[in-house]
């Protein structure tokens, strides 16, 4: 499994700003996407179809590339908190669908449940496939939505994940069921506490955007 965390001062400054807890549910949530849009577009690196052609600028005529809007990609926000993550995909990407995945996690057992799967039943091969979801803490929740992708035939080496913080038992279970995945993160944080929240993390993402 590749695990990427991007050295870019502004993926430092959005994630500093998610930390605080001074920081208000509005600017959160914009944070939150900022966030988003900048891991989304390093996890599309070398990742998108392209057409090429040529097409005639004012001047003369020019070789071009543009992404394939034929095999656009699919972008799953698992609800709540992955709604403010991924709220600017269709910025950086020309061509996606979005299906949404709500996932809630029982406050005493940790254990994810699902109340909404937009899914197609079958999801064709070769798609790429976004799964966006702000905290990876025990890792539970993002195993049960990639469980849900595979049943509909996507393999892991087409998905890539998108988080804002992950913490190493969350990647250690990913890495251990579907090795071929690639996650991209604004921070590895140490450890997960007892309620499950990471540490130092930033709270619980989805009551600060949402609430
Ligand atoms: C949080 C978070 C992740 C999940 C991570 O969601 O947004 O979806 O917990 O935990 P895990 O890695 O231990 O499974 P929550 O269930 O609180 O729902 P919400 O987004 O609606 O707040």
């Amino acid at each position: 499994m590749l695990v990427f965390v991007p050295p870019h001062p502004l993926i430092k400054h959005w994630v500093s700003v998610l930390r605080n807890e001074q920081t208000p549910c509005v600017i959160f949530k914009s944070a939150m996407a900022e966030l988003g849009r900048l891991l989304i577009y390093e996890a599309s690196r070398d990742w998108l179809p392209t057409i090429t052609g040529e097409i005639e600028t004012p001047i003369a005529v020019a070789s071009v590339e543009f992404i394939d809007p034929r095999e656009p990609v699919l972008v799953i926000p698992i609800l709540r908190a992955g709604l403010a993550l991924a709220e600017l995909a269709s910025s950086v990407l020309p061509a996606t669908k979005t299906y949404h995945l709500g996932l809630r996690r029982d406050e005493e057992t940790l254990q994810p449940s699902i109340y909404l799967n937009n899914l197609p039943d079958k999801i064709p091969e070769g798609t790429r496939v976004l799964v966006v979801d702000p905290m990876l803490a025990t890792g539970g929740t993002m195993v049960a939505a990639i469980d849900l992708l595979i049943e509909r035939g996507v393999t892991n080496k087409q998905i890539k994940v998108v988080s804002a913080v992950a913490s190493p038992p969350a990647l250690q279970k990913l890495n251990n069921k579907f090795p071929g995945l690639h996650v991209y993160t604004g921070i590895i944080d140490p450890e997960v506490n007892e309620k499950g929240f990471i540490v130092p993390g930033l709270g619980d993402a989805g009551d600060r955007s949402f609430a």
